[in-house]
């Protein structure tokens, strides 16, 4: 992959490229790029943990409030995840609501939209058994989106435009051929209307990954929206943090085999690269196209509305690694501060749906 890199930044008219460029061919070409290898990326084997690979717990909370949902709105049977990586939190939605509501599960879509074969295959196999379980490749062919929509860790995998703030003037950060950063004045005229969109003010020194990718990507998922809801669950910062002194020099970050990286120009094509979302992008751009805004709160409190805690079992088993014991440990890690779960936010959308009574949570015992 390196090599690739080498050759099409020389191939350039300049002799760098954008980090936005660098991450789209690391992560994404076709054959070399991260997301499409064959190596393990999710859990042990892999480069980093997400909370569906903790336990099956997160995907039977999400399944508790989507049956709340189903059984209280005016919203079509059909779940539409984007992103699933290994197809584990479907996997645990579908048993858990084939569980509790055959009803439903009787009538329930369930389309995995995934652009990565290697991920698609692990859905695929993982997820035979579900006649009622769809593949898409790209959100492109698919119409309108009626339903619930959701991710969990899909919008910090994409590629991000970098700038900086240095004596007065901004940059953007570019890759060369060499593989290291070199500063440009600031001549991308989208940029320039993102930050003003957004009211970001950099400050002296600061750097600051830019989500174009992003932006464009949710905008069409908000235009193919005619009635749901949108559930995003990722790490970010609002405008307001992005301000705290902590993130001044940005959050792109590498992961390989579990360490993490500050340097992410190197590993190319083995290396996950991931940068903190920018929230008030989902926001702003969200209300445009007719989304309500009907919640944001930590992971935590999140799970907690969904009613996690009703997963606790008071088992007697004295095999500490049966089902019981290991979910119960789960749970705990997904809801104490300070874990996991204090840097993950939910945002939950809504476009043409009535919340009755605003009961977007189901009643819980806490
Ligand atoms: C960080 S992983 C998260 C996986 C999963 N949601 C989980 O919680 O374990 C990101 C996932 O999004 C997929 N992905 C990245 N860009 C995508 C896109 N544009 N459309 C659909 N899936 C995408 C990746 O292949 C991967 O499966």
């Amino acid at each position: 992959m390196e090599k690739i890199l080498k050759s099409y930044i020389s191939s350039q008219k300049q002799p760098y490229i954008t980090f936005k460029e660098y991450m789209d061919l690391a992560l994404y070409h076709p054959e070399f790029g991260y997301y499409n290898s064959n190596q393990e990326k999710i859990g042990r084997h892999g480069d980093f943990y997400t909370s569906s690979n903790l336990s099956d717990v997160f995907g039977r909370a999400l399944g508790r409030w989507f049956i709340h949902l189903f059984a209280t709105c005016d919203i079509p049977r059909h779940i539409i995840e984007l992103g699933a990586g290994t197809g584990r939190i479907a996997h645990a939605v579908l048993a858990y609501i084939q569980e509790q509501d055959e009803e439903l599960f009787n009538q329930l879509q369930y389309t995995v939209i995934e652009s990565s074969p290697f991920h698609g295959h692990k859905q695929k196999s993982l997820l035979e058994n579900y006649e009622n379980v769809y593949f898409i490749k790209d959100l492109e062919s698919i119409g309108e989106l009626r339903g619930i929509i959701f991710s969990n860790e899909l919008f910090d995998a994409f590629p991000v435009h970098v700038i900086e703030r240095k004596e007065g003037i901004t940059y953007e950060v570019m890759v060369t051929a060499d593989l290291h950063e070199q500063l440009i004045p600031l001549q991308n005229a989208e940029i320039e209307a993102y930050l003003e969109v957004l009211s970001l003010d950099l400050v002296e020194g600061q750097r600051i990954e830019i989500p174009l990718s992003m932006v464009q990507y949710y905008r069409t998922l908000c235009t193919k929206i005619t009635k749901g809801i949108l559930v995003t669950i990722d790490y970010g910062y609002t405008n307001e943090e992005w301000k705290e002194d902590i993130h001044r020099r940005g959050s792109l970050r590498g992961y390989y085999q579990h360490s993490m990286y500050d340097n992410v120009l190197q590993k190319a094509g083995e290396m996950d690269l991931t940068a903190h979302i920018h929230w008030d992008a989902l926001r702003v751009n969200g209300k445009e196209q007719e989304l309500h805004s009907l919640s944001f709160q930590r992971q935590n409190e999140f799970l907690l509305s969904c009613g996690i805690l009703e997963e606790l079992s008071n088992t007697s088993n004295p095999n500490p690694f049966s089902t019981e014991h290991k979910r119960n440990r789960a749970i705990r890690t997904l809801i104490e501060p300070g874990q996991i779960s204090s840097h993950f936010q939910v945002l939950i959308q809504s476009k043409n749906i009535e919340i009755k009574n605003n009961n977007l949570f189901p009643t819980t015992i806490i």
